[in-house]
């Protein structure tokens, strides 16, 4: 083992013990352009209680942060959370080096690991309320099917008010400052909210139903600990909040438009949109496909109350950066939008028509009927771009 790497402690009875990650820029498709980290964390109760372990090729910078605590031999139980590998590749390694007495999972998450590992540890099932003895201090587990996967579970440990949310609350981040309120607003909101828009946007209403559950659980929640970038001690209810929030989708009056464009016809188009937009009194954003990440895309539809797509034809077919962020934004299921599309064409002019194909299939409700749409051939005439002037003002108008 090379450097050692040190726990970060939490309270005098839990430490993070996890990975930072910061060469990552691209999680399966979503672009971390901060890179990530990999929480894992050590309970020092009666029984020593690990949550989580951390992506497979990180396992030595979390037994070494561990060995800076406790010997990891000392380890009595460890609960899986999460099967998804970034927190449990290096599970069968640990359970191996470690030895623990007991490793536990949700139902879901016993036979989702036995799929990824097959000769891996024993696992025992643990049921949603269910509560595990740490001698001094206990656990509550709170299963969160779909939330994102079905085997999702958050561990509470009530002694220390403190809930493990394993990846809800959570952020692709790599830090030094592993708290959030050591943090800028700025980049704790654009974060927080990509891995919102970007992992937990499809299963928005099981977000509501599990804010409600716990409400009504009432468990005082002091400190916040997810799976991926900081910690929450401070105005746990900020992101909370935040989650409640962008459940609901509710529109608002932020225009995405995303495009790509050959010659810069359907750009000119893009542009003459945007700028109506604002002078109609609602934000516009504006995404060139060639240099905006389609998880980029995602976040800025978070809180939108627009998607307008412009696109050329190609071959036959809307432009291929167009077809990506389209199928990756159906996926994600944003609810509640208006939109339209648009763009320039040589001379079979499909690619807007595929586009509102792909739009009504989203379930976005689109302001123009196919004839209705505002398409150009090659360049866009001073009239072309009136039109699209206009359809600024009629999705302003929708939104306000
Ligand atoms: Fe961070 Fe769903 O794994």
């Amino acid at each position: 083992m090379g450097q050692p790497f040190e726990a970060i402690k939490i309270t005098d009875r839990v430490y993070w013990v996890g990975a930072v990650d910061w060469e990552i820029r691209d999680f399966h498709g979503y672009s971390t352009d901060r890179g990530t980290t990999y929480n894992a964390y050590l309970v020092l109760a009666d029984k020593i209680t690990l949550i989580d372990t951390v992506k497979a090729p990180f396992v030595d910078q979390l037994l070494s942060r561990i060995a800076s605590v406790i010997d990891p031999r000392d380890i009595d139980l460890i609960v899986s959370n999460h099967s998804e590998m970034d927190h449990s590749g290096s599970l069968p390694k640990v359970v191996a080096s470690v030895e623990p007495k007991q490793v536990f999972a949700s139902e879901m998450g016993v036979k989702a690991l036995a799929k990824h590992f097959h000769q891996g540890p024993d696992v025992t099932p643990v049921k949603d309320g269910e509560g595990l003895s740490l001698g001094n201090m206990n656990l509550t587990f709170i299963e969160t099917r779909m939330l994102h996967w079905p085997d999702s579970m958050m561990s509470y440990l009530g002694e220390e008010e403190l809930l493990f949310s394993q990846d809800g609350f959570g952020m692709h981040l790599a830090s030094c400052e592993m708290f959030a309120d050591e943090l800028p607003d700025c980049v704790l909101e654009w974060e927080a909210a990509k891995y919102y828009a970007n992992i937990l946007l499809p299963f928005s209403p099981l977000v509501t139903k599990l804010l409600t559950k716990v409400e009504e659980l009432n468990l005082p929640i002091k400190i916040v600990a997810p799976d991926h970038g900081p910690m929450w001690r401070k105005d746990v209810g900020t992101i909370i909040e935040s989650y409640r929030k962008w459940a609901t989708q509710k529109p608002n009056k932020k225009v995405v438009i995303v495009y790509d464009t050959m010659w810069g016809s359907t750009a000119k188009m893009a542009h003459a949109i945007a700028d109506a937009v604002s002078a109609a009194g609602c934000c516009p954003r504006v995404l060139k496909l060639r240099s905006a990440h389609r998880s980029d895309v995602a976040t800025e539809i978070l809180e939108s109350g627009a998607l307008l797509v412009g696109t050329p034809t190609m071959n036959n077919q809307m432009f291929p950066t167009v077809a990506d962020v389209l199928y990756y934004l159906k996926g994600l299921k944003p609810a509640h939008l208006i939109g339209a599309a648009f763009g320039s064409y040589g001379w079979s002019g499909e690619g807007v028509g595929q586009a509102m194909e792909m739009l009504v299939a989203m379930d976005v409700d689109l302001v123009h009927d196919a004839p209705g749409a505002i398409r150009s051939q090659y360049v866009p005439t001073e009239g072309v771009l009136d039109d699209c002037r206009g359809l600024a003002k009629l999705i302003c108008e929708r939104l306000s």
